[in-house]
C-alpha cells in the first residue's frame, strides 16, 4: 500500500513537547528551528517523530540524506567499517577507505585535469580549506563572493557568506579582503535587466566596473561561487553565466572555486551541478549529501593547485574511515540510478509546481534543477513583493499536515527530498503543499 503521512497527536505531541523544553535548557539557542519536529527514526523519504507521527520529508535533513534515511546498504557499509576501524586520523596515518574515496572523487570531478582531495568534516571546513589553499597557491590577498551566498559559519567561510545579516552580527572583524557582488538572480535582476537581452551584464560588470574602479584583478586569489545558489533561494543562473565568468577569471589568473556543498552529489540530476554549466572548476567543495548523513567534507582541486606543503593544513577527524565508507556506498548508489532518478523526479516535481502556479498567484517563480527546487512566494506577481510571512505560514501548515519543508532565501520554499523519492511521494507532496497554500493564502 502507498504510504501517506499520519499525524496522530497535536503538534508537538506530548513526548516532543517535553524534549523541546529540555532542549531549551541545555542546547545552544543559536539554532534556527522552524517547527517543532523531534525526529526518532527515518526510512527512505519518511521520518517518524517521538510521538509516532509519520512525515513525508522533503528536506532530507537539509539536503543531506541523498540516498534516503538509513538506506540499508549505507547502514551495512557503516556497520562493516565500524567493526573494522573507527578512526586512525588521515592527518598522520594512511588507511584504505580515505585513499579509495579520494581516488573516486578525483576521477568523478568534472574535467580532464588530474585532481587531489583534502578531507574535513563539514561544508564549512571544505570551504575554509579552499580559502586557505587559494591564498597559499596564489599569494594573493583578495577574494570575491556573491550576495545571497552561503558558504558556512566558521570565520573564513562566514566571511564569504552573504546570506543573512544575523549570521554575521557581532562577529566582525572577519577575514579581510572579501568583496561581495550581485549573483545572476534573474527573477530580481540587480541591474533591472531581462535575460537574454541583458547580455549577461552581471558578468560584464566585473571588468567594466569592479576591476576598473575598486578591485585590482591581479590581486584576487579566487571567485567563490555556488553553481546554483542554495540557502540564498535555490537560484539557477542563466546557462552561460559560469562559462563567461570563468573566462573572466582565467584572464586574470583568478581561481574559480565552486561550492557544491548543497548542489553536488547527484541532487540536480547530474553528479555535480557544474556539469550543467560545462565549466571545469579549479576547486570544488563537497559535503552534505556525500555520505548520506555521516559528517564529511571534501575539497577537490586540480593537482597543480593542491601543492601545499606537509603541515600547511589538516584535520584530526577529516575523512574518517566510517564516513568514507558511507560516501563510497552513497556514490555507488548514485551511479546505479539515483542521479537519473533525481533528474526524472525533479522534472516531474517542477512540472507539478508549475501547474499549481497557474492556480496560485502567490507562486511568483518556480525554479530548480533535478531535486533542487524552489518556489518563490510573492504578494503580487507584478510588484513581486516578497511574501515572507506566507512562506513561513505555508511551511508550518504543511508540517501540521505531515509534510516537511524548509525555507530558503527571504521568501522561498525549497523542495530537496532524498534522491530515492518516487512519483507517488511527489504527488503527495504537491497535494499537501497545495492544501497548505490554500489554507494560508485564502484565509
Ligand atoms: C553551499 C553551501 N556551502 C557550505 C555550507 C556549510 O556547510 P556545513 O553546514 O556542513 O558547514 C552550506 C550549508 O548549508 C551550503 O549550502
Amino acid at each position: 500500500m502507498k504510504r501517506l503521512p499520519k499525524i496522530n497527536t497535536a503538534l508537538p505531541g506530548p513526548r516532543a513537547s517535553k524534549l523541546i523544553k529540555l532542549d531549551g535548557t541545555y542546547v545552544s539557542p543559536s539554532y534556527t528551528r522552524g517547527y517543532p519536529l523531534v525526529a526518532e527514526r527515518g526510512t527512505g523519504a519518511w521520518v517518524e517523530d517521538v510521538d509516532g507521527n509519520s512525515f513525508l520529508d522533503f528536506t532530507s535533513g537539509i539536503a543531506v540524506c541523498a540516498t534516503g534515511h538509513c538506506h540499508p546498504e549505507v547502514v551495512k557499509a557503516i556497520r562493516h567499517q565500524a567493526e573494522k576501524l573507527l578512526h586512525m586520523s588521515g592527518t598522520d596515518f594512511y588507511y584504505t577507505s580515505q585513499i579509495a574515496l579520494a581516488e573516486k572523487l578525483a576521477l568523478l570531478a568534472p574535467g580532464n585535469d588530474s585532481k587531489k582531495v583534502y578531507f574535513g568534516n563539514s561544508g564549512a571546513e571544505a570551504v575554509e580549506a579552499a580559502l586557505k589553499l587559494a591564498r597559499w597557491r596564489t599569494n594573493r590577498e583578495l577574494n570575491l563572493a556573491f550576495f545571497g551566498a552561503f558558504h558556512g559559519r566558521t570565520m573564513g567561510a562566514l566571511s564569504l557568506t552573504a546570506s543573512k545579516a544575523i549570521q554575521k552580527r557581532h562577529y566582525n572583524p572577519l577575514v579581510p579582503g572579501i568583496t561581495h557582488v550581485p549573483y545572476a538572480y534573474c527573477y530580481r535582476c540587480a541591474y533591472n535587466l531581462r535575460y537574454p537581452s541583458c547580455d549577461l551584464a552581471c558578468v560584464r560588470w566585473f571588468e567594466d566596473t569592479l576591476f576598473r574602479t575598486t578591485i585590482p584583478p591581479e590581486e584576487v586569489a579566487a571567485i567563490f561561487v555556488e553553481p546554483i545558489q542554495g540557502e540564498g533561494g535555490y537560484i539557477v543562473p542563466p546557462p552561460e553565466f559560469h562559462r563567461e565568468l570563468y573566462k573572466t577569471a582565467r584572464k586574470y589568473g583568478i581561481l574559480y572555486v565552486v561550492d557544491e556543498v548543497q548542489s553536488g552529489m547527484g541532487r540536480t540530476g547530474k553528479m555535480f551541478a557544474m556539469e550543467h554549466f560545462e565549466v571545469d572548476p579549479d576547486m570544488m567543495t563537497l559535503a552534505k549529501g556525500i555520505a548520506s548523513g555521516l559528517p564529511l567534507g571534501a575539497l577537490v582541486a586540480k593537482s597543480d593547485i593542491m601543492e601545499w606543503e606537509a603541515g600547511s593544513h589538516a584535520s584530526t577527524f577529516g575523512g574518517n574511515p566510517v564516513s568514507c565508507e558511507a560516501a563510497m556506498k552513497t556514490i555507488e548508489l548514485l551511479e546505479q540510478g539515483l542521479v537519473e532518478n533525481a533528474a526524472t523526479q525533479g522534472a516531474y516535481l517542477i512540472e507539478g509546481l508549475k501547474q499549481l502556479q497557474k492556480e496560485w498567484e502567490c507562486m511568483g517563480d518556480v525554479r530548480g534543477k533535478g531535486l533542487m527546487v524552489a518556489v518563490e512566494l510573492v504578494k503580487d506577481r507584478e510588484t513581486k513583493e516578497p511574501a515572507k510571512s506566507w512562506r513561513n505560514d505555508i511551511i508550518m501548515a504543511a508540517f501540521r499536515k505531515g509534510l516537511l519543508l524548509l525555507g530558503c532565501g527571504e521568501n522561498s520554499i525549497r523542495f530537496c527530498p532524498a534522491l530515492i523519492v518516487n512519483s507517488h511521494e511527489i504527488d503527495t507532496c504537491l497535494s499537501i503543499f497545495s492544501e497548505a497554500v490554500k489554507e494560508v493564502v485564502a484565509s
